[in-house]
């Protein structure tokens, strides 16, 4: 990993945003540009190209015309917005137009990547025992604007690629065979709990993370700008992490 430090900017200023400016300045980057709702009109080529990398945190509805405001000045992009997951082949491609680098991840805590691993290995391993039920559930603080978690998504993804007893995840009360269901729970103040439970009438096997706070999520993304920054293409925390 570099040590150059960084000019960073940082789109989207709220909780996300505030823990990783409180890593990335004890790291001894600079956060050279930040934007919320209130300022974006200062999200402008000019202001950006002051800096050396973007870390983009808002919300399902800002996240793409930010992402490609960024591609658009040159400058790399690391985001971790969540519910906007049916854009991201889109941006990919915008990015690769650009010769732009982009990073993205629905859970930048270097302990969840090491659980997706685990959940993939585990899913394959269930994959020949019929007699269990498996079940996704996250758990979030009430302002979370999304259901289910990002994170959820890629949880349910892995194991529907891996075993053979489910082909679709739904967020739903009611399941058909074949289905994966995601429980979404929204309990203050959780930054994020994930759970997969295999389940039969003889046993059950769980795995479980839970993030105390926020800066797992926030240490990731400060490491992802500083593997991103003199990169071009398309990235995730795979890469950042050498998984
Ligand atoms: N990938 C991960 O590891 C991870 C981890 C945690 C959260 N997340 C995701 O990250 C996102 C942010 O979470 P959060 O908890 O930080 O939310 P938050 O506290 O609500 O902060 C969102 C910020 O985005 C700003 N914003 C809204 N619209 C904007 C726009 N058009 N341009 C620029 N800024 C805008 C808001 O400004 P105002 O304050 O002015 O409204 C606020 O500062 C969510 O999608 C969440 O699911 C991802």
């Amino acid at each position: 990993m570099q040590n150059k430090k960084l000019a960073i900017a940082i789109i989207g200023y709220g909780k996300m945003g505030k823990a990783i400016e409180a890593i990335a300045v004890a790291k001894g980057h600079t956060v050279a540009l930040k934007i919320s709702s209130q300022n974006n009109a200062e999200l402008t080529r000019a202001n950006l190209q002051q800096c050396d990398v973007a870390i983009e945190f808002t919300n399902p509805h800002s996240a793409v015309e930010n992402i490609k405001t960024c591609l658009d000045a040159g400058l790399p992009v690391v985001s971790g917005s969540t519910g906007w997951l049916e854009e991201l082949d889109s941006i990919k491609k915008y990015s690769a137009e650009k010769k732009g680098a982009f990073l993205y991840a629905s859970n930048f805590s270097i302990a969840v990547n090491i659980f997706f691993e685990v959940n993939k290995k585990l899913a394959a391993l269930m994959a020949s025992h019929k007699d269990y039920n498996v079940e996704v559930e996250e758990i979030h603080h009430t302002s979370k604007k999304d259901a289910p978690s990002g994170t959820a998504i890629t949880i349910a993804e892995q194991i529907i690629e891996n075993y053979p007893g489910k082909n679709k995840w739904v967020n739903d009360s009611v399941i058909k065979a074949g289905e994966l269901n995601i429980v979404s729970k929204r309990i203050d103040p959780a930054p994020g709990t994930h759970h997969v439970k295999y389940t039969s009438a003889i046993d059950d096997i769980e795995i479980i993370h839970t993030a105390h706070n926020r800066e797992g999520f926030a240490g990731g993304a400060v490491l992802a700008a500083e593997f991103i920054k003199d990169k071009e293409g398309f990235f995730s925390m795979k890469d950042v992490l050498g998984l």
